[in-house]
């Protein structure tokens, strides 16, 4: 049976994105111009899965009004609150009566994977699975589930082991049926006082079988800091296509792919792709890119930016930015360009910065 329902777990704080967070839940922070969610949304779309359960708490009111009926990427999104923040397999827990009896998709709304989801969708119809997980090999695994695997049999899956046992993290997106509704009503929390999922695909493990894994070759993004939204921001860019609509000046070189947003000025400036410039903006005798990320409705006058995101309606000036995330509403004043090296920097949102 095609899977047609899928539940997004977007109701986390993503502390360790603050002060980026403090605002905007995570799920809705832009890389290569959408939010983050937005590119899950386009994944399950893709093949075929248009019922959308988002589960929501933290600024679910931002969630709601952003993703809206969902119709702008082609699903159709029901919200489902969590009312605390008990873990995983709560959020998961919340979703029950959305998914019925049906298999279903569970993507944690901070995580990308290259490639979409029809090998791993496939494999979970084939083999007939309980619960099939995506695993991806990392260098420490300490900060996942992990997985252990006699050949390509699933043995054992432990959340966060201090110990690991083989170097196969857990990646958020899994396939199930109905049954992992049961292993949630069985767990106890875990030592960080969560319900895991982890616990509960044991549970479906030692209980019913069948549960399978499917190894990742391609990227994957978990956007747990600024770090890794850069990392997930040049993922994207170097592989979409990228277009200009507004006006570039005869003064301005463009080294494409970039973006360039409907209603947008570029005047004297350098612009290096892949870089992404959003629609309503002011971009005046710049360097931008490779890598740059801007949203609509920025201002940015005589500044440098390479490798950064730099959210709505900012207002740039004399900078100069490298590796950095600027939240929304942000005012900087630099002391100029070759004043040494450049600024690298998390700006949360509506924050002003003068130097000089
Ligand atoms: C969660 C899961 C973990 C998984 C990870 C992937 O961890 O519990 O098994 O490997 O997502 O992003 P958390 O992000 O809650 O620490």
């Amino acid at each position: 049976m095609a899977i047609a329902k899928a539940v997004i777990l977007c109701a986390g704080e993503g502390t360790r994105l603050r002060p980026l967070t403090s605002l905007c839940p995570k799920h809705l922070l832009p890389v290569a111009g959408q939010p983050l969610l937005g590119w899950i949304l386009q994944d399950l779309a893709a093949v075929g899965i248009r019922q959308v359960g988002l589960v929501v708490g933290y600024h679910a009111e931002a969630i709601e009004e952003h993703i809206a009926d969902g119709s702008q990427w082609g699903v159709t999104a029901t919200y489902l609150t969590q009312p605390q923040p008990l873990g995983l397999a709560d959020a998961v827990n919340t979703a029950r009566e959305f998914v019925g009896q049906e298999p279903f998709v569970v993507y944690l709304g901070d995580n990308v994977l290259e490639g979409g989801l029809s090998d791993f969708l496939n494999r979970f119809e084939d083999e007939q699975a309980n619960a099939t997980i995506v695993v991806k090999e990392v260098d420490d695994p300490r900060q996942f589930g992990v997985v252990e695997m006699q050949g390509p049999a699933v043995v054992r899956l432990v959340e966060k082991p201090a110990q690991p046992r083989s170097n196969l993290a857990i990646v958020g997106v899994y396939a199930f049926k109905p049954v992992i509704f049961e292993g949630i009503a069985q767990i106890a929390p875990s030592a960080r006082g969560e319900y895991e999922i982890t616990d509960a695909i044991q549970w479906v493990l030692d209980n019913e079988g069948k549960v399978t894994a499917h190894k990742l070759a391609g990227f994957w993004g978990d956007a747990a800091s600024p770090e890794d939204l850069l990392g997930i921001n040049q993922f994207y860019l170097d592989r979409i296509p990228l277009a200009v609509s507004g006006r570039v000046d005869d003064n301005t070189k463009l080294q494409e792919p970039v973006g360039v947003g409907s209603n947008t000025r570029v005047s004297g400036s350098d612009l290096t792709g892949p870089s992404i410039i959003g629609d309503n903006c002011v971009i005046e005798n710049c360097s931008l890119g490779p890598y740059v990320s801007v949203s609509d409705g920025c201002h940015i006058v005589n500044s440098n930016l390479r490798n950064c995101i730099i959210r709505e309606n900012c207002h740039l000036q004399a900078t100069e930015l490298a590796d950095s995330v600027v939240g929304q509403q942000v005012e900087i004043v630099g002391a100029g360009r070759g004043q040494g090296p450049p600024l690298s920097t998390i700006v949360g949102d509506t924050s002003r910065i003068r130097i000089a």
